[in-house]
């Protein structure tokens, strides 16, 4: 690691963590059709932001207070190898159990998302997709490229107020992990994994892979300069990203078929394979497009086995859209272990179609996340996805032809475990995050549903009550889930960690 990063107390990805014991509601999904509920839980977090200890329904005895009942509980047991020693005089106590509107829930993992394309969010609507990369996508990426060394200032200084905007508008509505596609240069990309480093986000860093591009020939790259540039990253990266950490991680970005020459298919399925690094791209995105990568790529029967020509289909590859996909594609597809990452506002704003996420998740067996693909999706909030994930299902479920007899509607707990554990499985890290477990990082938001100025209305009779039996407790709760996925936003995400370290708080009075 540069010593600048090392030695610097402002970059939060290497600030101390103390012992932390939290205290209250937790909510995950472990399984895609499990909602977990766990009322009165104790959850201690290590100084490598490890989770190191559960205790679920704890009641304290009279007078026994929930740190020394840890306490003793720690030392009757053997610690955990490798876990850290705790300081006794040193632990810190975080109890929301007396506001019971309030709740622990995973950090979400936003698996598609172009940094580079923040300021164009909301611009461009129903332009479909080829045009709307030429119109206002292509234009806006090449702005990141350093051309001479005459403009690397002006350009890093741009990069810098966009990608620094994107992180903290994604960090404060509770993204704990992204997969970022970045633009098509290696200097802004670099800079870009400096910043998540220091304002302590999880991402996946990848510059957008191009060699042709007839639209716009001047956003576009040689073989060769693709080559150089992802050796850079790959070195820049290993070298900021803190020791045995998996915190900014390389992605290899062939952007999608049409842009992308078979020797650079070729390059990077082989350094994907080489470096044991995941891969992102787009596939079935807009029928226009399908057509054209069917005349580019002609001895090959689908979209997808353009992609699985060149070994670019691994158990790492995050699919983005996928709305379009033949039968066989589907059986592919899950074959190989790829995950899908559905971006529900994109393919409504920009027209692309409704993805059959459900036929996905139940009948094909394949693992799908979420992602807001900005800025084809106008929100950055992955909460929003959940939401509009399921309209979009219910809308296809409306459509009997295209339903196909197949049932169509998400429920909650499959737009929230695509948000969360989904989007780990598809990122490579569900041993580490998208659930509450020994074992795993903290990678989590604290959620207040009775902030003030939120527009989540919740009404006393709607709050569990320490009296209440635990079905009518547990029923309460998913009512709340229900109000915080329809009516709930950023302003309801009021702390959120990453690997342990609190990177958002903006805790503020609750409304009464
Ligand atoms: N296909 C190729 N590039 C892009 C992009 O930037 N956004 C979307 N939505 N689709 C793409
Ligand atoms: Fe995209």
């Amino acid at each position: 690691m540069p010593a600048a990063v090392a030695e610097n107390p402002k970059i939060k990805a290497t600030s101390a963590i103390p012992y932390t014991l939290y205290f209250g509601t937790f909510i995950h999904t472990p399984e895609l059709t499990t909602s977990e509920i766990c009322f009165n839980t104790l959850v201690g977090v290590d100084s490598r932001g490890e989770i190191d200890y559960i205790e679920k329904d704890f009641e304290p005895a009279d007078g026994q207070s929930p740190v020394e009942y840890f306490k003793e509980q720690k030392k009757m047991s053997c610690q955990p190898q490798g876990g850290s020693e705790i300081d006794d005089e040193n632990i810190v106590f975080v109890d929301y159990t007396s506001e019971p509107a309030k709740f622990f829930f995973p950090g979400f993992i936003d698996t598609h998302i172009h940094a580079s394309q923040f300021p164009n969010i909301g611009i461009g609507l129903d332009t479909p997709l080829l045009d709307w990369l030429n119109t206002y996508t292509f234009p806006l990426e090449l702005q990141f490229s350093v051309k001479d060394q005459s403009e690397q200032e002006a350009k890093f200084k741009f990069a810098k107020h966009v990608y620094s905007k994107v992180i903290q508008a994604t960090l404060e509505n509770g993204t704990t992990c992204a997969s970022y596609f970045t633009a098509i240069d290696a200097g802004t990309t670099n800079l870009f994994a400096d910043l998540l480093v220091e304002m302590g986000q999880r991402g996946y860093v990848g510059k957008v892979c191009m060699d042709h591009n007839e639209p716009c020939p001047a956003y576009s790259e040689s073989l060769e300069t693709c080559r150089k540039s992802m050796d850079s990253i790959i070195s820049h990266i290993s070298k900021v990203n803190p020791p045995r950490e998996h915190l900014v991680e390389p992605i290899v970005t062939p952007r999608f078929a049409p842009v992308c020459s078979t020797p650079m298919l070729d390059y990077l399925g082989e350094i994907s394979a080489r470096d044991n690094l995941p891969i992102q791209t787009h596939i079935s995105e807009n029928k226009q497009e399908i057509e054209l990568v069917a005349e580019l790529f002609p001895d090959c029967e689908s979209y997808a086995q353009v992609y699985n020509k060149h070994h670019l289909l691994t158990k790492r590859t995050i699919l983005a859209h996928a709305i379009h996909l033949t039968q066989k594609e589907c059986d592919l597809v899950a074959e190989k272990q790829c995950s899908i990452s559905h971006c529900p506002t994109s393919n409504t704003f920009i027209s692309s179609g409704e993805a059959p996420v459900y036929k996905y998740l139940y009948q094909d067996k394949i693992n799908v996340s979420l992602g807001t693909d900005i800025s084809g999706g106008f929100d950055v909030s992955i909460l929003a996805m959940v939401k509009y994930a399921i309209l979009v299902s219910h809308h296809l479920s409306m459509k009997p032809a295209q339903a196909n007899g197949v049932d169509c509607k998400l429920s909650m707990t499959d737009g929230l475990y695509m948000a969360t554990m989904g989007g780990a499985r598809a990122v490579g890290l569900a041993n580490l995050v998208g659930s509450f477990a020994v074992g795993k990082r903290f990678d989590a938001q604290l959620i207040d549903l009775d902030v003030q100025g939120a527009r989540t209305d919740v009404f006393s009779w709607q709050v569990p009550k320490s009296g209440d039996l635990l079905p009518v407790k547990e029923k309460k709760m998913e009512d709340l889930l229900g109000k915080w996925i329809f009516s709930g936003d950023d302003r309801n995400c009021v702390s959120v960690w990453c690997n342990g370290r609190l990177v958002i708080d903006k805790r503020k009075p609750t409304k009464n």
